[in-house]
């Protein structure tokens, strides 16, 4: 099966040169207060999707374990020096376009920041819905390639792709930002119903970043936010979108992980791989990461 490339963040700085110390507290509050309007306030299992360094993990508290995803291992070894090994955090290298997890194993889901690497979007999405449970939520950030910005900076011929039209813009090699309009069906066809929509870092600016302490900016952002449900212009946007119109899959005990290659489960677990009765193939575990992106 041939999938769309990767932007592979091995051996990236990402969380501490962007976040800790890339001026971006604004961001990071005004996304967490997305996140608790957003989440439920509970749940058994919850797949985070391109989870990085586990800068938003610990926001998912309600959910009794959560699955950290991320195609990059040295990601994922940030995360877990991070939030510990524990029976909560199940660490897996994988690739999003192949996830390797039995159908409707989770009843929660979210996918910040990490879309906006997806060539294939609406294949991310479908990926998604397959392993979530119905009735479940899925919480999803993407990058809004209709902003004010990029509304203004085509007004006045200083960008020439239209922020009005609905095919995804690539800024920078596999980096996508996407129309409002084709996310929203993107999902629906996924097999998900928007059910609220945020808009999310309405201050961008320097200017006003160095003015206003980051917590003031964000508060006030949260009170923009609700906004998102009647247009939506700014940088980045938050859904919770329900899983609909599935069946009800009885429930699995623990993680149920399925062959990314043969699509075969149950897999054999053992202390060091995980291998697939049916095609044959191993997956390593070492230091407490599943390996799924390749077989040993
Ligand atoms: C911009 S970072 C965001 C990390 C985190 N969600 C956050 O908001 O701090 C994007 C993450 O997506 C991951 N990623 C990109 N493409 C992926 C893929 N095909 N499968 C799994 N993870 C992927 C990268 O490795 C990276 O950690």
């Amino acid at each position: 099966m041939t999938t769309p490339p990767v932007c592979d963040y091995t051996d990236s700085d990402y969380q501490t040169s962007f976040w800790d110390q890339g001026g971006r507290a604004y961001e990071d509050a005004a996304e967490a207060i997305a996140l608790k309007h957003l989440l439920p306030k509970s749940g058994k299992l919850m797949l985070e999707i391109g989870a990085g360094a586990g800068r938003n993990t610990p926001r998912y508290a309600g959910f009794e374990r959560i699955v950290l995803l991320d195609y990059s291992r040295t990601q994922l070894e940030q995360a877990q020096a991070r939030l510990g090994r524990s029976d909560k955090y199940v660490y897996v290298a994988a690739d999003a376009y192949r996830l390797p997890f039995v159908d409707g194993l989770f009843d929660g889901a979210t996918m910040i920041r990490a879309l906006h690497h997806m060539a294939d979007a609406p294949k991310i999405l479908a990926g998604t819905a397959r392993v979530m449970q119905n009735d479940s939520m899925f919480i999803l950030e993407f990058a809004n390639k209709k902003n004010l910005k990029s509304i203004l900076r085509f007004i006045f011929r200083r960008q020439e792709w239209s922020p009005f039209t609905r095919e995804p813009v690539e800024f920078v090699k596999l980096n996508f930002d996407f129309h409002p309009r084709a996310v929203f069906d993107w999902l629906a066809e996924a097999g998900f119903s928007v059910e609220a929509r945020r808009t999310v870092s309405h201050f961008r600016l320097g200017l006003l970043k160095r003015l206003v302490p980051a917590k003031w900016l964000a508060a006030l952002d949260g009170l923009f936010q609700p906004t998102g449900e009647w247009f939506q212009f700014t940088p980045s946007v938050f859904v919770r979108a329900k899983r609909v119109g599935r069946n009800a899959i009885p429930p699995y005990n623990g993680i149920a992980f399925r062959c990314p290659e043969c699509g075969h489960s149950p897999l054999v677990e053992k202390e060091t791989r995980v291998e697939c009765p049916s095609c044959g193939r191993a997956y390593e575990f070492r230091d407490g990461i599943y390996d799924f992106r390749q077989a040993m």
